[in-house]
């Protein structure tokens, strides 16, 4: 029997009170305002970027091993720990930049956000399909953002915004390099890889520190669309990888992700060519190896949409013992930004929603009240004290479990500056060597595509990037947009970039 959300029948749902049957509407009908005013509240903000998304359940299944070694040596965060061992899991899938009704056909970073509902509390691991970012400090994001994002005054997204931006940015040409290729436009959700993107640091039982990145292997194996693929799919649906991703686990064919990390001491490593905490690099393979701990296994569908993916909420900041970040300048400033915007997009009793809640782990906070508290959070053994410390039945602080905290001793001046060894090209170059030729072909293709609506000083400084990043790809890009090395030999480096002494060889030689 349909009722209102007071519990009262609703007997008639289809013609609102009246004064006679065509006469003026009354005031007091509660059923029908009651209705409406609600239906005029339905959105909440959609998020400022990845508000389209997939959301999914299951489990994280520990190996117990950090490749061939316990990898009690390294992190104490219970979901390692054991062999077997299972963690509960919700995984949003997202694309970035369009709208909540977006087409998931475009080229597009794809977010790869994981919460991990442990007896510890959550752990969210928020990531994306490709390794890197375009930016190396939080304090950029705002502005590659808009670069990206439609015109304020016409609204369409604008390769020459965008290439302005990024001409100006030479850390962003390591991403781009992987945001042109095949990798740009993945097949959908279940054939992409996940990276943690940003470097963080594992505790073990001692209070010993190492630096971390993660990375998650589909089984499924990795498939991409070209742009004429993605052309085909977005003029037949919209929504096809979440589609894709639903139709899969109602079929019982259980996406699966293997989770491998890589590890470094937790030092500045003056030996690389590159800082560890630069999330605009990858940790060459060969010396710092990618080894497995675990699978994710997706095993049940979202049975409501707005409550479980509209509001599902990860943050950065939401860690575990065992579990730490380091001083990567972009973790540092994501981790402000994402329980900011959900106190602000969701409201600020967003932890209370279940699909929130640390549903494994008590939560006993003295946190009250605030627009739509759902419930009061638990509480000593007294409810009348909701302050600590008491001696009266009120919560208590928790005892560290292990050691007291062993952060490192920090010494330095304020200051405004880049990190050293910012080489924002030779990864780049390196990415372009590995690719097989007809994916060469596709990148070039695409920039050469995108970077043709582009006005000519921006198309000149791409090129001068791109001659810097791997001659070929620069003399490629250039030749499609009528660029020859010469004509952008004139070029100063930018006021906000180093140049390594290789790059400087390689500009003497434009000319
Ligand atoms: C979502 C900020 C960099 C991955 C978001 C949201 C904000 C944000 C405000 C919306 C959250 C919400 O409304 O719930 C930032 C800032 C960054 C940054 C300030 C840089 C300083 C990154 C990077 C990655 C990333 C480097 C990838 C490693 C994601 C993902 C989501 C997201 C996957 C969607 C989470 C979901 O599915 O709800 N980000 N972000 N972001 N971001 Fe970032």
């Amino acid at each position: 029997m349909l009722t209102n959300r007071q519990g009262h029948p609703v007997h008639d749902n289809q013609n609102q009170r009246t004064v006679g049957a065509r006469g003026p509407a009354t005031l007091e009908n509660y059923q029908f305002l009651e209705k409406i005013s609600h239906f005029d509240r339905e959105r909440i903000p959609e998020r400022v970027v990845h508000a389209r998304g997939a959301v999914a359940y299951g489990y994280f299944e520990a190996t117990g091993q950090l490749g061939d070694e316990p990898i009690g040596r390294y992190t104490r965060a219970v979901p390692f720990a054991e062999p077997g061992k299972r963690t509960d899991l919700a995984i949003r899938f997202s694309t970035v930049i369009g709208g909540r009704d977006s087409s998931e056909s475009a080229r597009d970073p794809r977010g790869f956000a994981v919460k991990f509902y442990t007896e510890n509390g959550n752990w969210d691991l928020v990531g994306n399909n490709l390794a890197v970012f375009f930016i190396r400090d939080a304090i950029k994001f705002p502005d590659v953002i808009h670069a990206l994002k439609p015109d304020p005054v016409t609204f369409r997204q604008e390769p020459n915004r965008i290439f302005d931006f990024m001409s100006q940015t030479p850390e962003a040409m390591h991403m781009l390099v992987n945001l042109f290729s095949p990798r740009g436009i993945p097949s959908d959700y279940r054939h992409m890889q996940g990276f943690g993107v940003n470097t963080y640091k594992w505790i073990n039982e001692q209070g010993e520190t190492h630096l971390v990145k993660y990375h998650w292997m589909p089984k499924q194996g990795v498939r991409s669309m070209t742009a004429e693929d993605a052309a085909v799919q977005q003029g037949r649906d919209l929504g096809h990888a979440t589609k894709d991703l639903q139709d899969a686990i109602d079929r019982g064919e259980y996406p699966e992700w293997e989770l491998l990390v890589q590890i470094m001491s937790d030092e500045e490593h003056p030996e690389l060519d590159f800082d560890p905490l630069d999330d605009t690099k990858v940790w060459p393979e060969d010396r710092f190896p990618a080894r497995p701990v675990g699978k994710m296994v997706l095993n049940s569908n979202v049975a409501n949409f707005f409550a479980e993916n509209e509001q599902i909420s990860f943050g950065t900041g939401v860690l575990i013992d065992g579990l730490d970040f380091s001083d990567d300048k972009m973790l540092v400033g994501r981790t402000f930004s994402y329980s900011d915007t959900q106190r602000y997009r969701v409201g600020p009793n967003y932890l209370q929603l279940p699909v929130n809640q640390a549903k494994n782990a008590e939560v006993r906070t003295n946190q009250r009240d605030g627009q739509m508290t759902y419930h009061v959070d638990g509480q000593g053994e007294n409810p009348h004290v909701n302050y600590e410390p008491s001696i009266t039945g009120g919560l208590r602080e928790a005892r560290y479990p292990h050691l007291d905290e062993q952060g490192p001793v920090i010494n330095g001046r304020l200051t405004r500056s880049r990190i050293p060894r910012t080489n924002d090209y030779t990864q780049a170059g390196q990415r372009y060597l590995l690719m097989e030729q007809w994916e060469r072909d596709d990148l070039v293709l695409n920039l050469i595509g995108q970077l043709s609506q582009c006005d000519r000083p921006i198309q000149e400084r791409m090129v001068w990037h791109f001659l810097l990043v791997e001659d070929e790809l620069g003399l490629r890009v250039g030749e499609g947009l009528g660029i020859a090395p010469g004509d952008v030999a004139h070029l100063e480096p930018l006021a906000s970039q180093d140049l390594s002494e290789e790059d400087r060889g390689r500009l003497a030689s434009l000319g």
